[in-house]
């Protein structure tokens, strides 16, 4: 019985017991660990970066997790408190929107087309780039700014525009973890907001690099205290 996922994909099989070839293996090796483990952590950096950054938002994020507990009398992190959180998932939006782990994504185009003047072919390969979508300002007001309010029920920016918010992709080909990614998120969004301060120590290159996945030039150094 497979536990982990080199064995299944070392094991698996079609119907007429052909197997994967040990260089479709190693892609999709190396495809599950970044697309399962290098984006997430390149989200998660952002999110630690962007509340130290803004100490309102931080302040108002912990508050809701304060007010989480005292309503539900329980201190330990249940699946329901988990779904009544609804600050801590704008300001994800806007981690999200901010800092997309992800430049974007290639399609072959299968059919030719006309777009803003311009003919593309088939058999072109097209690029769609996530933050130019991000940072549009037919969708986003002053979209420099962190500001999780613009994804509160009153300005719901991102219902403007269909595929405005596309962090994890959009169409059939959305990204197959993004439930999985957005819950291991919260829970520990949640667990560290509870529990610890933290500070961004002096010194660092805060700029980003892009590739492989979004993420400070030189890593995020961040000091963390326990209430
Ligand atoms: C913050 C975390 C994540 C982000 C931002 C993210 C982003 C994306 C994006 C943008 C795509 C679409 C790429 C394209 O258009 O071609 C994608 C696809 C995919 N993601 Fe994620 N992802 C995340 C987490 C995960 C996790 C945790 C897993 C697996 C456990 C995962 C598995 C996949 C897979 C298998 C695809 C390919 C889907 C397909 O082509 O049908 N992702 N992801």
């Amino acid at each position: 019985m497979a536990t982990d996922v080199l064995t299944l994909l070392l094991q698996t099989e079609d119907e007429e017991g052909n197997r994967l070839s040990e260089a479709e293996i190693k892609v999709q090796t190396l495809l599950m660990l970044f697309a399962g483990h290098e984006t997430t952590t390149s989200m998660l950096t952002s999110l630690m970066m962007a509340l130290a950054q803004n100490l309102d938002v931080l302040e108002k994020a912990r508050a809701e997790q304060q007010d989480i507990i005292q309503r539900t009398d329980d201190t330990a992190l249940t699946l329901a408190q988990i779904q009544q959180m609804p600050y801590l998932d704008q300001v994800l939006k806007e981690v999200e929107r901010q800092y997309p782990p992800v430049a974007g994504g290639f399609r072959k185009v299968i059919k030719s087309f006309d777009f803003n003047g311009y003919h593309v072919p088939a058999g072109w390969l097209a690029l769609y780039r996530i933050e130019a979508a991000h940072r549009d300002e037919r969708c986003y007001a002053e979209p420099d700014r962190f500001d999780p309010e613009r994804f509160g029920p009153e300005r719901a920016e991102q219902k403007r525009y269909d595929y405005s918010l596309v962090g994890f992709g959009g169409g059939p080909r959305i990204c197959l973890g993004m439930a999985f990614a957005k819950l291991e998120m919260k829970i520990l969004a949640a667990q560290l907001l509870r529990r610890y301060r933290w500070q961004i120590t002096a010194g660092q290159d805060l700029s980003f690099s892009v590739i492989p996945s979004l993420r400070p030039k030189d890593g995020l150094k961040v000091i963390f205290t326990a209430y």
